[in-house]
C-alpha cells in the first residue's frame, strides 16, 4: 500500500491493533502519542489532541486520518468532553485546513446512539456532530462499533474470565440484547475504508453480524458449549451495582484516577437494546465480519487446554 496515514490512540487497545495492521499492510503511518514513548519504525508526534503544533506536524501531507483516540473512562463529564468533543473538533478543524484535506475516519461508538445514558455516550454523540461542523472540505466517515473485544481488551476480559470459572455476571435484564465485535473485524473494516474509493459518511454501525445480537442466556449457552462446562448466570442487584459505581466515582475524584465502573457505565450496561445493523457497512465498504463470539470462545478454550 502507498500513502501516509495519521492515526491517533495507538497506545490503546483498538488503536494499537489498527497500527499493527496498517504497518503490516505497508502503509506509511504517523501517530500522535502523548506519552513519552517511541514506537520502533513509526514516526511519532508527541502531544495531545488540543496541541495545535502537534496536530500540524501530525497532519502534514497525510492522505487519511484515523481518529481512534478517545476517553473511555473518567470521573467528570469534563474529562470526556475535553478529549472526545474538543479533541475531535480540533483534529477535524486542523485536517480541514490542510491544502489537500485528507479523508477522515472517526472511531465513534454505538453508545453515541444513546447520548442520554452517560457522559461517555453524550461525548461520542457530540463528537460526531462537531466533525460535521468542522468538516469543510473533509471527506469524513463515522464508524460506530459496538462493544469490542479481543487481545488487549480490558473491559470485556473480566466477563470472559468469569465464564471460564463457571460464572456469567449479568448487570441488567437477562433478556437484554447485546452485540459484540472482535477487534480484528473492526480493523478489517478500517482496512476496507482505507482502500475503498468512495466517500462514505455513515455513521456505520458495526457488529459481528449475529442476527438480533445476543441475550445473556445466549452468551451463557455459547460459553457452555465452547468451554465445555456449566455456567451459572449471576444477576448483580441494581442497588449493589449503583452503590459500587458511586463509591468508585467518588474515589476516582478524590484519589485522581479514571474509573471505568461509574453510574453512567451502569446505565450503558443495563440498557436493554444494543442491537445494531451492520448491513450498510457491509454493503458500502465490501466488509464482512468474520469472527463470532463462539469462534473466539472456542479459541480461548483451546489455548487453555494446550
Ligand atoms: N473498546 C470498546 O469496546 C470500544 C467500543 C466502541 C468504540 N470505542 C472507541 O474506540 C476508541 C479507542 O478505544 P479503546 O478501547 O482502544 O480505549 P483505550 O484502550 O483506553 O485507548 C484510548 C487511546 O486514546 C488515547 N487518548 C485518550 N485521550 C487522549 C487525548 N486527550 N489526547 C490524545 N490521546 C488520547 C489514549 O492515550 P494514552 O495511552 O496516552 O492514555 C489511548 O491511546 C475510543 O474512541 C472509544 O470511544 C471503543
Amino acid at each position: 500500500m502507498s500513502g501516509l496515514v495519521a492515526v491517533t490512540g495507538v497506545t490503546g487497545f483498538i488503536g494499537g491493533a489498527i497500527l499493527s495492521a496498517l504497518s503490516a499492510d505497508g502503509w506509511r503511518v504517523r501517530v500522535l502519542v502523548r506519552r513519552n514513548i517511541e514506537i520502533p519504525g513509526i514516526e511519532s508526534i508527541h502531544g495531545h489532541l488540543l496541541d495545535q503544533s502537534a496536530l500540524t506536524a501530525l497532519l502534514q501531507d497525510v492522505d487519511a486520518v484515523i481518529h481512534c483516540a478517545g476517553r473511555v473512562r473518567g470521573a467528570r463529564q469534563q474529562d470526556f468532553h475535553v478529549a472526545n468533543v474538543e479533541g475531535t473538533a480540533r483534529l477535524a478543524h486542523a485536517a480541514a485546513a490542510q491544502p489537500h484535506p485528507p479523508r477522515f475516519l472517526l472511531i465513534s461508538s454505538l453508545a453515541a446512539r444513546e447520548p442520554g445514558l452517560s457522559w461517555y455516550a453524550a461525548s461520542k454523540h457530540e463528537a460526531e456532530l462537531v466533525l460535521d461542523e468542522q468538516a469543510g472540505q473533509l471527506a469524513w466517515t463515522i464508524f460506530r462499533p459496538t462493544a469490542v473485544y479481543g487481545p488487549g481488551d480490558r473491559e470485556l476480559k473480566p466477563l470472559f474470565t468469569a465464564m471460564r470459572y463457571g460464572i456469567l455476571p449479568v448487570p441488567g435484564r437477562t433478556d437484554a440484547r447485546l452485540t459484540l465485535l472482535h477487534v480484528d473485524d473492526l480493523v478489517a473494516a478500517v482496512r476496507k475504508w482505507l482502500t475503498s474509493p468512495a466517500t462514505h459518511k455513515g455513521p456505520y454501525e458495526l457488529d459481528d453480524g449475529t442476527s438480533d445480537g445476543y441475550s445473556w442466556s445466549d452468551i451463557r449457552t455459547l460459553g457452555e458449549t465452547a468451554l465445555n462446562r456449566r455456567i451459572t448466570m449471576l444477576r448483580i442487584p441494581g442497588g449493589l451495582l449503583t452503590a459500587t459505581a458511586r463509591v468508585n466515582l467518588w474515589l476516582g475524584r478524590i484519589i485522581g484516577y479514571a474509573p471505568m465502573l461509574t453510574p453512567g457505565k451502569i446505565c450503558e450496561l443495563r440498557h436493554p437494546d444494543w442491537r445494531c445493523n451492520s448491513s450498510t457497512a457491509i454493503q458500502d465498504l465490501g466488509w464482512e465480519p468474520r469472527i463470532r463470539l463462539m469462534d473466539s470462545l472456542r479459541k480461548q478454550s483451546m489455548s487453555l487446554a494446550a
